[in-house]
């Protein structure tokens, strides 16, 4: 038999989502609310019109049904949501026309997002990636060895955040000495992605947009003159007919895969950590078996997804959970919710490393499937293995604070004491 809640139990799906989005207990742990959602709003039209939905399967065919795609509006998705923060969104995206920022592959649809993502995705193939390996191995153990020496600290300042910016950094070609500058640029700029942003919010991640928009114009500009072997050159280079990108392409298309490279990762390698932390049977177990990395990986990304909310707009009559939708209508897609689907993965509340049920929904699935989960995966994979390589005992020494965003979820820091094997 299942474990009761440990919350009241919500009196309706908005309830739920108004917990999910906006409330203390939920924004520390949704899933209770994910699991009424499941079990008893599997499809649920909020107030504000938009459709939610909560089980694997159904989260799944709507990312697969290009029936439905990315909308260019940016409009808050909460009934809730503050009115002020729907005029900035408004404002900021007239401003974003005018200025003609070109948007990326994550908000087109084709054809346009094919041809973008055809022009940098042989970069990610599996091949490729395990081509990084050594390199990533090598510079994970260099930063675990550091942190052994120091005695542990915040794993984010110390690797969750290193490794990946070095590993994009170096593919995309960004100066090593402005990597750190970016960390907090790129998270204030992905306020954006939440639904709950206030207005302070979406203003401070507009102006870090405008920093990080012109840091990637000059360094185009740079890489025009002085070509290097990196993406970037390689994407001003490229010669697709006469089918080149534009400056402000190359410009949305750079930005994108270095937030995304690092961002989501470096969350990714906080929470798996968090998850560990939270289960030292299972901690122990991986440490005593590294054989089992790999499944760990997988069951990290799983168990607290470092992106819980995706989402597409109904482009043409189309039917969501066997049920006909409008044109128009906003579907978000809780993939938090899906990857604790009981459907789907067994006795799902439970963090068990030796699972074999098949991906999460981390990465989301169909024609925007994220470009970098090989990526990703072999870096935490990395770094996780060179823990278990160097650290003999790995220990919680203070508050694991979350940095309340459902979008991208992660920690503000993850304080730990290492002892050396
Ligand atoms: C754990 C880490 C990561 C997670 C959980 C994650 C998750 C996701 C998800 C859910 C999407 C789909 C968005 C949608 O459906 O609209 C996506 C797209 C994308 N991701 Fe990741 N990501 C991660 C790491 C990375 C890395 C390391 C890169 C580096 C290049 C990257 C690059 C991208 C790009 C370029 C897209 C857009 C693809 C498209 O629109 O066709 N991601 N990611």
């Amino acid at each position: 038999m299942s474990k009761p809640d440990p919350v009241p139990r919500p009196t309706s799906g908005d309830d739920a989502l108004a917990h999910i989005f906006l409330g203390e207990e939920g924004l520390q742990d949704p899933s209770p609310y994910y699991r009424y959602m499941r079990e008893e709003a599997p499809m649920h039209r909020s107030a504000n019109g938009a459709i939610f939905l909560s089980q694997y399967d159904d989260c799944r065919e709507v990312l697969r049904d290009n029936r439905l795609g990315k909308s260019t509006t940016n409009e808050s998705l909460l009934s809730s949501g503050d009115p002020e923060a729907a005029q900035v969104r408004k404002d900021q995206q007239m401003k974003a026309v005018e200025e003609n920022h070109a948007a990326s592959m994550l908000f087109l649809n084709p054809p346009a997002h094919t041809r973008q993502r055809a022009l940098v995705s042989r970069a990610f193939t599996p091949r490729r990636v395990e081509a990084l390996r050594a390199s990533i191995r090598t510079l994970a153990e260099g930063m675990v060895d550091e942190f052994v020496e120091a005695g542990g600290g915040d794993l984010l300042d110390a690797l969750a955040f290193p490794l990946p910016v070095a590993v994009i950094g170096t593919m995309v070609g960004v100066p090593e000495a402005d990597w750190p500058q970016f960390r907090s640029l790129i998270t204030a700029t992905a306020a954006g992605l939440e639904p709950a942003a206030t207005a302070d919010d979406l203003r401070e991640g507009y102006a870090a947009h405008a920093v990080v928009r012109g840091y990637f114009q000059d360094l185009v500009a740079e890489r025009k003159a002085n070509p290097a072997d990196d993406l970037l050159s390689g994407l001003i280079q490229v010669a697709d007919g006469d089918d080149r990108l534009s400056d402000n392409e190359i410009v949305a298309v750079t930005t994108l895969l270095f937030a995304a490279g690092f961002e989501t990762t470096t969350n990714m390698i906080g929470n798996g950590m968090g998850a560990l932390l939270r289960h030292p049977d299972q901690m122990a177990r991986l440490w005593n078996n590294s054989s089992l990395l790999n499944p760990a990986v997988e069951e990290m990304l799983r168990w607290d997804s470092p992106v819980q909310l995706d989402g597409r707009t109904v482009l043409e009559p189309a039917e969501v959970a066997g049920e006909p939708v409008e044109v128009g209508t906003r579907v978000m897609t809780l993939l938090g919710a899906a990857n604790r689907d009981p459907k789907h993965f067994e006795d799902p509340e439970c963090f068990d490393i030796t699972r074999d049920e098949g991906p999460p929904m981390s990465f989301g699935s169909g024609i925007h499937y994220c470009l970098g989960a090989n990526l990703a995966r072999a870096e935490t994979q990395e770094l996780f293995g060179a823990m278990i390589k160097r650290c003999k005992t790995v220990e919680q020494t203070g508050e694991l604070r979350n940095r309340r965003r459902i979008t991208l979820r992660g920690y503000l820091s993850v304080p730990v004491a290492v002892t050396a094997s």
